[in-house]
């Protein structure tokens, strides 16, 4: 059996993290008017679980406001994905925690002009180390839609294997999906 080691503890407030390129910063309500737009994107939101089409006035401000109480709790984290270059805001990437089970599962958005750079993978190992480290998981997991193999090549990047293929598991807009699992465990 492995043993689960604490580390340290997770701050009072969201952190930010650095990459080469990449500010990863929480999202603030400013941030909501881009959030709307860049997830408005159809290409964006066909092949996630929960972005809506079209995308709600007022929705990302109520995403937005929820983070900081689901941070503090310890239930989750959710990052604004920022280019260190300009500041542009180009994708959001979180965690949600069951911490009973030491155990998060990743997801993630990038906007469409910026795929196909590396980015989801930068942001994503950043995010991993981070929900290793500071909140003492010991598995990391995380789904996608078999059609999209791009979050697949992300997910293998991050060191995630394949654990499983569920079939027609999720309705997505009256459409069935097959839906691929992998899982990283800490070692
Ligand atoms: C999935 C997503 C986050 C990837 O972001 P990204 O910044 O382009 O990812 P990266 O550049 O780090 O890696 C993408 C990899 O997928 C590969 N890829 C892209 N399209 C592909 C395709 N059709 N088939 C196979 N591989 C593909 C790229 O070549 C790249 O791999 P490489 O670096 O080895 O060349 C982005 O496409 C996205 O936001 N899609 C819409 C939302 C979504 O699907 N979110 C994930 C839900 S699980």
């Amino acid at each position: 059996m492995t043993e689960l080691i604490t580390e340290q503890p997770a701050p009072q407030t969201q952190p930010m993290l650095e990459t080469e390129r990449l500010l990863l910063r929480p999202f603030g309500l400013s941030d909501a008017k881009e959030v709307q737009r860049l997830c408005g994107d159809f290409a964006v939101a066909d092949s996630t679980l929960n972005i809506p089409h079209p995308y709600p006035d007022g929705a990302a401000e109520e995403f937005i406001s929820k983070q900081s109480t689901k941070y503090e709790k310890g239930d989750g984290v959710v990052f604004a994905i920022t280019l260190k270059s300009d500041g542009r805001l180009i994708g959001g990437m979180g965690l949600d925690v069951k911490r009973p089970f030491h155990r998060a599962e990743i997801g993630y958005w990038i906007a469409q002009s910026f795929w196909n750079q590396g980015y989801a993978t930068e942001a994503g190992q950043a995010v991993v180390a981070f929900g290793f480290n500071h909140w003492s998981l010991h598995k990391i997991t995380g789904s996608y839609f078999r059609r999209n193999p791009a979050s697949g090549c992300v997910m293998r990047k991050l060191g995630m294997v394949q654990e499983g293929l569920l079939r027609d598991h999720i309705t997505k807009w009256d459409r069935l999906e097959d839906v691929v699992v992998c899982g990283l465990i800490k070692t």
